[in-house]
């Protein structure tokens, strides 16, 4: 299945492309919000995209063989700043966007893992084939390092009851496959929430953990805020409150003064704000939420880098 871009003219805004500009779109998936910008650029323009996903990135190589505007990266985001340097050492940014989580083509691929609708290997590795799977964690972490994780990433509050089902279960014959930890969790712990599949909390709180999103997330925050040029864009669309929290919390601590010196005559440069609020979080209509479900939990925050010292 295509990935259809969630908030795409919203993003395309919030970045103000301009056609010689030079842009970072650290999560390719598969291209949507790439090729709108690409369509932008003129002939010194550039694009960099980044995924760790090795089928997004074939796609992205294939489909700019030929365009020398652009540059594609094999790179978890946090990795930004040194894929940056690759192209051209110091090269920083006038627009910056992360569309976090996984694209349409990841979740309809059973083989992959993430679905807890359609029956594959308990896998949920974004960087295919690196690391420890889902079914590692969910065989070999203690019960309360399960309760931890489903705690943390999922803010899952069945979770003591849940760890100690796959605890019990797994000595017998370890967890495998997506359905099999799905179907266990529907019979333990049953959801009040509407529309919300039992096995929801869990599944993202073992794909945050598989992946190490939110540290990914915190380092990659850091490097872009470092590579944006004054006035530069930073656009990020979350769709869980982890990340969204995260994001609301960076972009409100660099759009302040240092506390230290709040409310004094003078602040030193390095106290004063770094980044703008650019409005608040931006949601899809019912239009966008109708066409497309995945818009439903989207929130974009957008910020913009001050020039070194100048107060917001
Ligand atoms: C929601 S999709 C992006 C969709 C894209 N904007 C589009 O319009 O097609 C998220 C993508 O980011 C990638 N991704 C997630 N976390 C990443 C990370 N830490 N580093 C690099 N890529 C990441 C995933 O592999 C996935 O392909």
């Amino acid at each position: 299945m295509e990935h259809t871009p969630v908030l795409l003219p919203q993003v395309l805004a919030a970045l103000n492309v301009r056609a010689s500009g030079v842009y970072l779109d650290a999560t390719y998936g598969r291209g949507g919000h790439a090729g709108a910008i690409v369509e932008k650029l003129v002939a010194d323009g550039r694009l960099l995209c980044l995924d760790r996903d090795p089928v997004a990135v074939a796609e992205a190589r294939a489909r700019f063989a030929a365009d020398s505007r652009v540059s594609v990266f094999l790179a978890p985001f946090s990795a930004l700043a040194a894929c940056a340097d690759h192209v051209a050492p110091g090269l920083k940014f006038d627009g910056i966007l992360f569309d976090l989580g996984v694209s349409s083509p990841q979740l309809d691929d059973p083989s992959r893992g993430f679905s807890f609708m359609q029956d594959g290997p308990l896998d949920m590795r974004m960087s295919k084939g690196v690391g420890p799977t889902a079914a590692d964690i969910v065989n070999g972490a203690s019960e309360a390092e399960l309760i931890r994780i489903f705690r943390e990433f999922g803010e899952e509050r069945f979770a003591p009851r849940i760890a100690r089902a796959i605890v019990a279960d797994r000595a017998s014959k370890p967890f495998e496959r997506t359905l099999e930890l799905a179907e266990m969790i529907s019979r333990v712990a049953r959801t009040r929430e509407r529309h919300k599949h039992p096995a929801t909390r869990v599944f993202q709180a073992l794909r945050i953990h598989v992946n190490g999103e939110l540290d990914e997330l915190e380092a990659a925050l850091n490097a872009a805020f470092e590579r944006l040029v004054p006035q530069g864009r930073l656009a990020v669309i979350s769709f869980h409150s982890l990340e969204d929290r995260m994001v609301k919390q960076f972009m409100r601590r660099h759009a302040s003064t240092d506390p230290v010196y709040a409310g004094l005559p003078f602040v030193p440069a390095h106290a004063a704000p770094k980044l703008r609020l650019v409005g608040k979080a931006i949601q899809a209509d019912s239009e966008e939420t109708a066409r497309n479900p995945r818009a439903r939990s989207a929130r974009l925050r957008v910020a913009e880098r001050l020039n070194e010292g100048i107060a917001a």
